[in-house]
Order: structure tokens, then sequence, then C-alpha cells
């Protein structure tokens, strides 16, 4: 049976979490799974409101960065829940970004073949995107989030607060998801983009209105919910090149720039809506080129996920806040990263 979440976005979340989540969910336990930094920032915080609210806590941390999304640190925390006696009435609290949020999520997924999960997103990516919907995973040696589990969270709050102590650099990085969600569905993201801190409140909601209206259509990623993609493509190919060095964001933001141009080039969209996005992710600080060639690009993109036997599902502008998913010919999507590589 399919699981739908409540999601909430206020600023002042975290400290009436434990509240929150005590009249939605029937446990007496909650594990918080966070990172090192997330949880000096706000572990101490989400715990008391926890344990005000009634529950006994536990609460672990792993080393922050994609490095930590591995079977090695997956093992240790449902372990960890193990130890500490968890049933399936408790609850798996993610605090913070995307990799907590995946890894933490995969964990409830498959501890006593699935528990209560609370998502605590703490990043912009995390909160306009993967804390909703509910793909979880974890990287194996041969890609990235290779194993994993749709799962949805029971809940997920979002407190814009928690941004308030985001390095610049990764709002930025989440930025490219935003500017994704105007491409995709709603062209009126770009005005508030114009002054995104300001806007914060604003932005989330709108993003958190699409993906969650995509999410309901296709949960599975098997239609509608691949033009959550866009850029992603070409901008996985980016990232998996640089070996990571180049954040998923920037790689987003490189992939959409690619895809707008070759669109435009081939008449599919007018130039003035691929300009438009270009100009938005570059005001953002965000790149809108690469280096790399056409032919080391396509060999990354041959291990994507979204591959289908005889051809790539790219999703393509069509113009102001309106993509389409098109099942493309290998020969053809090689051909539209070498257009959309000129400057
Ligand atoms: N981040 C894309 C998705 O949730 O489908």
């Amino acid at each position: 049976m399919e699981r739908t979440s409540d999601i909430r976005i206020e600023r002042g979340l975290l400290a009436r979490a434990g509240e929150m989540i005590r009249a939605a969910l029937p446990g007496s336990a909650c594990a918080i799974i966070s990172d090192d930094i997330v949880d000096g920032l706000y572990g101490d915080a989400l715990e008391s409101s926890l344990r005000s609210a009634g529950f006994s806590v536990s609460r672990t941390a792993f080393p922050h960065g994609e490095a930590s999304k591995n079977i090695h640190t997956y093992f240790e925390v449902i372990n960890f829940l193990a130890e500490n006696r968890l049933t399936r009435k408790d609850a798996v609290i993610a605090l913070g970004g995307g990799v907590v949020g995946d890894l933490a999520g995969f964990a409830a997924a498959t501890y006593l073949r699935g528990v209560n999960l609370v998502q605590v997103p703490t990043s912009l990516l995390a909160c306009v995107d993967s804390s909703v919907g509910g793909k979880t995973a974890i990287d194996i040696p041969a890609g990235k989030n290779l194993c994993g589990a749709f799962y949805q969270p029971d809940i997920v709050l979002i407190d814009p607060d928690a941004l308030s102590t985001l390095p610049d650099e990764i709002f930025t990085d989440g930025m490219a998801e935003v500017i994704k969600y105007a491409a995709i569905a709603d062209i009126s993201i770009l005005e508030l983009c114009r002054d995104a801190h300001a806007n914060i409140d604003a932005i989330i909601r709108r993003c958190v209105e699409i993906k969650k209206d995509v999410v309901a259509r296709d949960e599975r990623d098997n239609s509608i919910r691949q033009i959550l993609n866009f850029g992603h493509t070409f901008g996985h190919a980016v990232e998996a090149i640089s070996n990571f060095t180049v954040t998923h964001g920037k790689g987003v933001a490189i992939g959409m720039a690619i895809m707008a141009r070759a669109c435009a080039m081939r008449g599919l969209c007018s130039e003035e809506a691929a300009q438009e996005l270009i100009v938005a992710i570059a005001a953002q600080g965000l790149p809108t080129s690469t280096e790399y060639d056409a032919d080391a690009l396509f060999t990354a993109m041959l291990s994507d996920k979204k591959r289908v036997p005889d051809g790539l599902n790219l999703v393509l502008l069509k113009g102001r806040g309106a993509c389409e998913i098109r099942k493309t010919p290998l020969s053809e999507a090689k051909q539209m990263l070498k257009e959309g590589l000129q400057a």
C-alpha cells in the first residue's frame, strides 16, 4: 500500500518537531540519523524537542559528504537501530541534506522491513527535492544510487530557518534544482530567484508543490516523474567525469544549459526561452558550460539509470516552463550534446 507524506513548511519547525511527530506517529522512540556537521548544529534542538514530547531518543552521526553514502555506513545505521531496539511503531528521523536523507531513508525502508520515517531536510537541495518523493538509496562501487528503495516519508518537516547556516556554495548548488522546477513547470519561479534568500519560503513552497504533484502521478519513476531529470542526464555525466569534484548542482546547471542550447538549435524551443534559462543559471553564479568534450560526456552518459535498450529518455526544453520527455536514440543524444556544448 502506498504511503503519502504530510509535508509542513514553517519557520521554527525544528524546535516544534517533537509535538508534531507525537501527534502523527504511534511509537515511543525515535532515532535521529545525521551527519557530523548538521548534528552539531541542530541535533541538540531536535533531540530536546523530541524528549519534551515524551519520546526516548537515540542519536548517531556519520562523517558528512557523499563518501559516507555507502554500504558500510548503511550497515552501521541499521545496526544502531537494532541495538537501540527500535520497533516498527518507532521512527527514524533523517536530519540533514541529501546524503543523510537518502541513507537514513534507505535504512528506514529496510530495517524490520520498514519503520516510520521523518525527513528533516537542512539543505536547499533536500528541501526542494530529495526529502520529498520517497527516493532513498546508497552508492555502490558500480555507481551512485544504484541500491535503494521507493519509500515515502510519513512526515517531511521543512524549517527554512535551518538554511541560515548553509554555506553560500551549498545554497547556490540547491538553486540549480530550483531553476529546474522553473524550467519544467513554472517559469515565474525565476522572478523569485532574483532575490532567492528573501524569497526562499515561497521558492521552497512552490517547488515542493510541483514535486508532490509529479510524484503523485508517477511515484515509481516510470513516466512523468522523469521530467524531474531535466538537465540531469548531461549533468550526471559532467559530475561523473570530474570524479564528483563538480557538485550535483553545478552538474545540473551545466546539463540544463547544454540541453537548452541544443533544443533552441533544433527549433524545439525558442532562442529566447533557452537564453532566459541560461541567464538565470548564470545569475546564481552557477556554470553554464564545461571543458569536457562530447565523446567523454557521451561515454559517461551510457551508464545513466534512465538508459533504455536503444536510447535514452531525455528531457527536452519545449518553451518557457515547459519540458517534454522523449525517447532519443543514442546517436541523436550524442549529436544534441555536441550542439549544446557550442557556446
Ligand atoms: N530527484 C528526482 C526525483 O525525485 O525523481
